[in-house]
């Protein structure tokens, strides 16, 4: 064991609701690590100065949530190309004083899909609804893993225009309006925006023309089973829910910080479950 405690954290505003404690902390205790993960609130102002304490107490690194990821990248000393290219830091590793940020959100999208072993037809287009910065990790993982066209679908075209400069020979931007057309031959879709959280408005989509081997995902995770999840499964479509993407995000972290990668085990599972 360490002497000293390693110390970590998640920085955000509000951060009260943030999950991640819960994570890190399962993982320190299962692990038996000399370890702290807390949730730090930071105001916009004070920023700058609330990393710096970090750096000062002797930090080993943090994660980075709603609403800093573009600010603490441009706070950074050196930005990997994963969060170059998704425009986004969630991880920092802190080293002699100076930050380094990567992006673990791409691989969290990744890994919980996978989880599920579905056969997904990766020639078949993957459809993405939204274009905001959930999106932009999305479809990074996407292309990593060798999908071959991937549909953007979002009110703002421009938005999803944007995204698509990533790979324009993979990508396609098409307005909101033609989200159910593009569906009919996907075969995975996903939800990155949002609408149909709890709270928020529902995401309005008719799932009717889609194929029937069509794999749906959510990002969402409050509620688990999304109106969009509910009406793909009482069609016989496999699902994926959201919850799996936030665990997932946080083992490279984890990782950076303790030099252990960590594991999804049911006992986690439970702990975070809304
Ligand atoms: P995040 O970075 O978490 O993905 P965001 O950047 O605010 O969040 O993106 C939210 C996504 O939800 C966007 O794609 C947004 O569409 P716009 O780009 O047009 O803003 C989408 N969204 C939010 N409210 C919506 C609504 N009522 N109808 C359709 N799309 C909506």
């Amino acid at each position: 064991m360490h002497k000293t405690p390693i110390k970590c954290g998640v920085i955000g505003h509000p951060i009260s609701h943030s999950k991640s404690p819960v994570i890190h902390n399962h993982w320190i205790a299962l692990h038996g690590l000399n370890g702290t993960y807390n949730a730090i609130d930071v105001t916009p102002e004070g920023l700058k100065e609330g990393i710096e304490n970090l750096i000062s107490h002797g930090y080993a690194g943090f994660n980075v949530t709603i609403p800093y990821k573009q600010a603490v990248m441009a706070l950074c000393d050196g930005v990997d190309n994963t969060a170059r290219t998704i425009g986004a830091v969630n991880t920092v590793k802190i080293e002699n004083g100076k930050l380094y940020g990567t992006n673990t959100d791409a691989f969290g999208f990744l890994e919980n899909l996978k989880s599920k072993r579905y056969a997904i037809d990766k020639t078949k287009p993957a459809v993405i609804l939204g274009a905001g910065g959930a999106a932009r990790a999305v479809v990074y993982g996407l292309l990593k893993d060798g999908y071959e066209h991937i549909i953007l679908t979002n009110r703002t075209m421009e938005k999803a225009q944007e995204i698509a400069e990533m790979d324009k020979a993979k990508i396609t931007a098409t307005p909101w309006d033609a989200r159910h057309e593009v569906i009919k031959d996907a075969g995975l879709l996903v939800n990155t925006t949002a609408l149909g959280m709890a709270g928020k408005e529902p995401l309005e989509i008719d799932l009717s023309d889609l194929s029937a081997s069509c794999v749906v995902c959510d990002i969402v995770y409050v509620p688990l089973m999304t109106e969009l999840l509910l009406q793909a499964q009482a069609r016989g479509n496999p699902v994926v829910t959201g919850i799996g993407m936030l665990l997932h995000q946080a083992r490279p972290a984890f990782q950076k910080w303790f030099g252990v990668l960590p594991d999804v085990d049911d006992a986690l599972m439970r702990k975070v479950l809304p």
